[in-house]
């Protein structure tokens, strides 16, 4: 696993961008296939998509030849409801980007039959060609996607129960009011993500040092389903210092160290 510890979140956006910048063309370069791009809702990667809408603007980067995929999505809330991970998502970046409509790929957590949704989900990714890059955020449980802790390594999409920290932590979106939160989410397994050729886990704040010290130090366990990150061949988790508080010296010195070289 790689470990990038930047100083504050906007350098954590910078880098993150950066990073499926140089995917996107580097795919381009030898290939005329979409790059397939799995994407994440969240605070984290706001900044994320404003560094991309930027270089986007700058002609830097399009994304006419990009397909994606959502993580996840709530259960039962309308799609143009202001918090659903649709409106998310075209506001904060398809809206403001080259991307097509039809290549953007977000669960429907008002299909009629959610298990069928979800495995057409599947389906749809392995008909894209996998994904090139799953860029995720972190729970402070260390969940990835919806993935709440005891979630299966091995899962796939589905249709998972929210626990009460996650909703507690998201009320913050639904004026403070846990009663509003939906209760249940579709979500890609951890599987699903680590399926991904390349996954990019994104972590900034000391609300996260304790799921990042667990991801990168703790045992492989579906405890921190972060920990799955650590048995994929091209894991990256991209911090901030106060994300890393909770990491020992050495293992801060240690990636400090061998990532110095490295763009
Ligand atoms: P956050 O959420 O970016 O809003 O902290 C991350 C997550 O729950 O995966």
């Amino acid at each position: 696993m790689r470990l990038i510890i930047e100083n504050d979140p906007q350098q954590v956006a910078r880098w993150a961008a950066d990073y499926i910048i140089q995917a996107i063309h580097r795919k381009a370069a030898t290939s005329e296939a979409p790059f397939v791009l799995g994407l994440p809702t969240g605070s984290t990667p706001l900044a994320t998509y404003r560094e991309l809408v930027r270089r986007y603007q700058l002609g830097e980067v399009s994304f006419a030849n990009v397909i994606t995929f959502n993580m996840d999505e709530y259960v039962g809330l309308p799609e143009e409801h202001p918090e659903s991970y649709h409106s998310f998502m075209w506001n904060n970046l398809f809206s403001h980007v080259d991307i097509k409509r039809e290549h953007v790929h977000i669960l429907n957590g008002n299909a009629v039959d959610l298990e069928a949704e979800c495995a057409a989900y599947e389906e749809a990714i392995v008909a894209a060609g996998g994904i090139d890059l799953f860029m995720g955020g972190i729970g402070e449980d260390g969940h990835i996607a919806f993935n709440e802790p005891f979630s299966s390594m091995s899962s796939r999409t589905r249709c998972k129960t929210l626990n009460a920290d996650t909703i507690r932590v998201n009320s913050r979106f639904f004026e403070g009011d846990i009663r509003q939160v939906p209760k249940m989410a579709l979500t890609v397994g951890v599987a699903t993500v680590c399926d991904a050729r390349e996954v990019m886990i994104l972590a900034s704040g000391p609300k996260k040092a304790r799921a990042v010290q667990m991801g990168v130090e703790g045992a492989y366990s579906h405890v921190w389903t972060i920990t799955a990150l650590q048995t994929h061949p091209k894991g990256i988790l991209v911090c901030d210092e106060a994300a890393c508080d909770e990491l020992k010296v050495s293992t801060y010195r240690y990636f400090k160290d061998i990532e110095k070289n490295n763009l």
